[in-house]
C-alpha cells in the first residue's frame, strides 16, 4: 500500500508525463488530427492558387521518370499502351531546371489509351518549401499530353491541404524531341481549410 503522500507524488508525476507527451505530440499526430477535425464545423474553406513547373526528365545521367513495366504488346502499340513509369520529378518555381525547387511530383504514370497518347496520372505533389513545406496534394487524372491544356482533379491532401479538392491544369512549356524531356507548367486551384 502507498502512503497518501507517495501516492500524491506518483499521480502528479503521471499527469506531468501525460501532459508532456500531449505537448510533444507532433502537429500531425492522431490527437492533433482529431482536434483539427473537431474544429472543422467552424472552419472556413479557402481557395489557394499554386503555380510551378514540373520537370519530366526521362534521359541523361539522372532520369527522374523511369519506366518500370510494360505489356508484351506495348511497343507494337502506336500509343505505348501498358507502359508504366514511376516518377520523382522536381517541381520548380520558374521554368528553368535550376530555378528554386518547391517540391517533387512522386507517383506512377501509365499509358492507358489504345487510341491516343494519354496517361493515367497518380501523383503526390510533395511540397518542400515555404508555408507548404511538408504538405501534399494528391492528383489522380487523365492526361492526354499532346493536347494544350490537361485538367486533372486534386482529390485530397495533407498538412496545410487536409481535405483539399481542386484542379490542376497542365500545359507543356517545353518538349525536347531528341531527349524526350519535358517541362510542364502547372496551375493549381485548390479549396482547403
Ligand atoms: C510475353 O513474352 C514473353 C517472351 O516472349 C513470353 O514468355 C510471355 O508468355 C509473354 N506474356 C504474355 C502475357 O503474353
Ligand atoms: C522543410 O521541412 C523540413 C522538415 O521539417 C526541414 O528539414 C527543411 O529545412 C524545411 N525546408 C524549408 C525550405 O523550409
Amino acid at each position: 500500500m502507498m502512503k497518501p503522500y507517495t501516492y500524491f507524488i506518483f499521480m502528479l508525476s503521471c499527469s506531468l508525463i501525460i501532459s508532456l507527451l500531449v505537448a510533444a505530440e507532433a502537429q500531425n499526430g492522431p490527437i492533433a488530427v482529431e482536434n483539427w477535425f473537431s474544429k472543422l464545423p467552424n472552419a472556413k474553406e479557402k481557395l489557394t492558387k499554386l503555380h510551378f513547373y514540373f520537370h519530366d526528365i526521362v534521359s541523361g545521367k539522372k532520369p527522374t521518370a523511369v519506366p518500370v513495366a510494360r505489356a508484351n504488346s506495348t511497343f507494337a502499340s502506336p500509343t505505348y499502351f501498358g507502359l508504366v513509369s514511376v516518377i520523382d520529378n522536381p517541381l520548380t518555381a520558374g521554368p528553368r531546371p535550376k530555378s528554386q525547387i518547391v517540391g517533387r511530383a512522386q507517383g506512377i504514370t501509365g499509358y492507358s489509351s489504345f487510341k491516343e497518347l494519354s496517361l493515367l496520372m497518380t501523383l503526390n505533389l510533395v511540397f518542400t518549401s515555404g508555408e507548404y513545406n511538408g504538405s501534399t496534394l494528391t492528383v489522380v487524372g487523365y492526361n492526354p499530353f499532346t493536347q494544350q491544356y490537361r485538367e486533372m482533379p486534386i482529390v485530397g491532401g495533407s498538412g496545410v491541404f487536409r481535405l483539399a479538392r481542386g484542379l490542376a491544369t497542365a500545359q507543356t512549356a517545353k518538349f525536347n524531341r531528341r531527349t524526350g524531356n519535358a517541362v510542364v507548367e502547372y496551375n493549381v486551384m485548390v479549396l482547403h481549410y
